[in-house]
């Protein structure tokens, strides 16, 4: 698929687990990052996920000067009720018939049986109704979806490598409980014109790695100048994170936090050193083309 290209992207941490270090945001388990991007005469101001609960996100926007009615469109990275569940709250301040994008999976219960089928899929407080209410619009898609001439999501992720496992969690289907595929999680990739893509993930429940695979093979380009956001590997063996960091120091910049663990953090930046930058809330990240 052509995706075309931007000529300047700016990626912004507006709602992660860690504050960062001298600020006034507030930090909450989850994710919510806005992208912004320029090119062919185009822009377009995208909210990637919305943490946990509308409150701390609309701290953080006010913070960084963020009107939540300049957003253009938004992108759920999956059904999780970390990045699901401020999108309720902060649909009311949206445009009115704004889109959301998302996979067609993503309104499906999924539970952690372990945890006494706790339920983490979106919550009641961003159900479908109720973003639907406040004058938005879903775009349910498992294909690959452009966005703008540079900038789509990488749809459906193919599962590739033997050491990127199915995870612990559950649907139900006929009645019976079974491992959840996770078919909504996806990314999205944006081409920097003359520099190369950049990869925004929410929490990689997929494999980072598949994703990065993913980018390469449906854009057709090799060369990832970024890799931004959760990569889920905080219960990950010494296979997954030893091959991850492999992959991740293919690409010229890697930013991550949430979910990825301690473990592998400090694995990715000892392998990258200054390659590696730590996903905070106020956290930015810019590309220019070259
Ligand atoms: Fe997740
Ligand atoms: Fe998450």
């Amino acid at each position: 698929m052509e995706i075309g290209k931007v000529d300047k992207l700016k990626v912004t941490a507006i709602l992660v687990d860690d504050a960062g270090y001298d600020t006034e945001f507030y930090g909450q388990f989850g994710l919510s990052l806005l992208v912004e991007a320029e090119g062919g005469g185009k822009s377009l101001k995208l909210l990637v996920d919305t943490g946990l609960t509308p409150e701390p996100l609309l701290h953080n926007m006010r913070l960084l000067g963020i009107d939540p009615s300049s957003i253009d469109q938004v992108f759920l990275s999956h059904c999780h009720y970390d990045h699901s569940g401020g999108l309720g709250g902060v649909s009311e301040k949206l445009k009115e018939g704004i889109e959301i994008v998302a996979h067609p999976e993503v309104f499906r219960g999924c539970y952690v049986l372990r945890q006494n089928n706790r339920f983490i899929g979106i919550p009641e407080r961003s159900s479908r109704e109720k973003v639907e209410s406040s004058g938005a619009k879903w775009v349910l898609e498992s294909e690959p979806y452009s966005l703008m001439p540079g900038i789509m999501t990488t749809g459906e992720i193919k599962r590739v490598t033997s050491y990127e496992p199915l995870e612990d969690v559950h649907i139900e289907v006929d009645g019976e409980m079974v491992q959840d595929p996770e078919l909504d999680d996806m990314s999205l990739i944006i081409n920097v014109a003359g520099k190369g893509l950049v990869i925004v993930s929410g929490c990689s429940h997929a494999g980072i790695v598949n994703i990065m695979k993913q980018a390469r093979r449906i854009t057709g380009i090799d060369r990832i100048i970024g890799v931004i956001g959760g990569f889920h590997l905080r219960v990950a063996n010494e296979e997954q994170i030893s091959k991850t960091v492999d992959e991740l120091d293919t690409a010229e910049l890697v930013c991550a936090g949430h979910c990825t663990g301690f473990e592998a953090m400090k694995r990715i930046s000892d392998r990258m050193g200054d390659r590696f930058k730590l996903l905070h809330c106020g956290t930015t990240v810019k590309f220019k083309a070259g």
